[in-house]
């Protein structure tokens, strides 16, 4: 089963992307972000083994540029933040990569797939692929199953803290047994 997200009209403009910079991720409950952290181990062990030039497409605030040699993304913002890791950056739209076939032996793309407009995510992936020799694209929930566990939530209007604290608790047990779920991004192209 996985979560079923809905995208947002504000999603696909960098103004709003740049105004979340300063507290992406900051704004969560400690608890939770501390435990997303955790997960994300599980994709920093896969980054880590990849081998070659690597670009991180939509980058943020830079979480998982350590593992990339170039960041990029549309947000200013975010790109601002993303170069105190000290890695290259560079303002561009993934729909429109301006690299080369093949520029890369390796793209990802971490909890952005989700953000690109449903519409235009085949022409996303599309870019993605043309761009890299491996492509793969990652999402919060192939770390942890607390987005869908915080989805069933959503009908019940609790306070944030405690619906995160409440599917943190929940979404434990599963999350030690689970391992990294690695997509291509094949199942709409
Ligand atoms: C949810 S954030 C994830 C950031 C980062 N990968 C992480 O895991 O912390 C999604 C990012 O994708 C960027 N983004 C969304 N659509 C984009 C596009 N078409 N081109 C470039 N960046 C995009 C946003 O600006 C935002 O920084």
């Amino acid at each position: 089963m996985k979560p079923e997200y809905r995208w947002l009209s504000e999603y696909d403009k960098p103004k709003y992307w740049s105004n979340f910079s300063p507290i992406y991720f900051k704004s969560l409950p400690f608890l939770f972000g501390f435990y997303f952290n955790l997960n994300d181990n599980k994709l920093r062990k896969f980054l880590k083994k990849q081998k070659g030039k690597t670009v991180d497409l939509g980058c943020g605030n830079g979480r998982f540029l350590a593992y990339a040699d170039l960041g990029v993304d549309f947000s200013k913002e975010m790109l601002k933040r993303a170069k105190r890791t000290g890695k290259d950056v560079l303002l561009a739209s993934i729909l429109d990569l301006p690299f080369r076939d093949k520029s890369f032996d390796t793209a990802f793309m971490a909890d952005t797939s989700v953000i690109i407009k449903p519409t235009e995510l085949k022409e996303a992936y599309n870019e993605a692929k043309r761009v890299s020799k491996n492509f793969y694209d990652f999402l919060a929930e192939d770390r942890t199953y607390m987005p869908f566990i915080m989805s069933i939530f959503q009908g019940i209007h609790l306070p944030l803290q405690i619906t995160a604290y409440l599917a943190l608790f929940l979404s434990f047990i599963v999350d030690r047994f689970r391992k990294l779920v690695v997509s291509r991004g094949e199942s709409i192209c």
